[in-house]
């Protein structure tokens, strides 16, 4: 019987090692997925370059990650709270944000555009929103961007679809948006077009806890590797 015990023990204990060993870390990640073509449901499924970039990373790092839908401005305070451990979400590693959170390197090179319903000729710069109704959404850098800007008329919005239909309506004059999405919307539009004033760049970059170091060290290697053996140029391809 004492044997059966020893044997059975000895069993357990290997089993939980080669589990622990075995098992893949597990790494929960918010994102907002109205933001074409970063992240977007497709048949219910979050899909986009943000999630593909992710799946490549996980095959270099063996990382398992599992993908939680929430509101854009809820993404942080999710970190923070644990309720997610990363954040991919086409966030811009602003120096605001960079008091709170830990950025991977930059990983995608965008622009805020500013969106009419036909041309508007008065427009030269951001400047020249002054007076004028704009759509933004709730916590994008364009909310921002525009907040900024003396007499723009902010109106804010919680998805970008929605701004876009009251600009279709005419409720509003112009929306500001990261130039991809941006791209998506009016390809689909015969009247919205992309005013052609200069912009600042901004980076795009994967956001951890500040206590993460490790965490975002690995998936800095994997990304640059996804850049070296052509992966990233792949879906690159695959979305632009
Ligand atoms: N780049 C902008 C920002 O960081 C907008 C990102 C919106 N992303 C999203 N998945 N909804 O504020």
């Amino acid at each position: 019987m004492k044997k059966i015990v020893k044997l059975l023990s000895v069993l357990a204990v290997s089993l939980l090692v080669s589990i622990s060993v075995f098992a893949k870390q597990v790494v929960y990640v918010g994102t907002n997925a109205e933001f074409a073509p970063f992240e977007y449901l497709e048949k219910n499924q979050i899909v986009g370059f943000d999630i593909d970039l992710l799946n490549a990373i996980s095959k270099e790092t063996g990382i398992e990650f599992k993908v939680k839908d929430m509101a854009f401005d809820g993404l942080l305070p999710a970190l923070q709270t644990k309720k997610v451990d990363l954040v991919i979400a086409g966030m811009t590693a602003t120096p605001e944000r960079q008091k709170t959170v830990l950025f991977s390197k930059p990983y995608f090179t965008a622009k805020q555009v500013i969106i009419t319903k036909g041309e508007d000729k008065s427009l030269k710069s951001f400047d020249n929103l002054a007076g004028k109704k704009v759509g933004v959404m709730l916590g994008f850098t364009g909310d921002s961007v525009v907040s900024e800007i003396k007499g723009a008329k902010v109106e804010r919005f919680n998805a970008a679809y929605a701004a876009i239909m009251a600009l279709n309506q005419g409720k509003i004059d112009a929306v500001v948006l990261d130039s991809e999405p941006a791209k998506k919307y009016i390809a689909n539009s015969k009247q919205l077009m992309i005013a052609n004033v200069p912009a600042e760049e901004e980076d795009y970059a994967i956001a951890v806890r500040k206590n993460d170091k490790a965490l975002i060290e690995k998936i800095d290697a994997a990304v640059a590797k996804i850049k070296a053996n052509g992966e990233y140029d792949k879906i690159l391809k695959k979305y632009f």
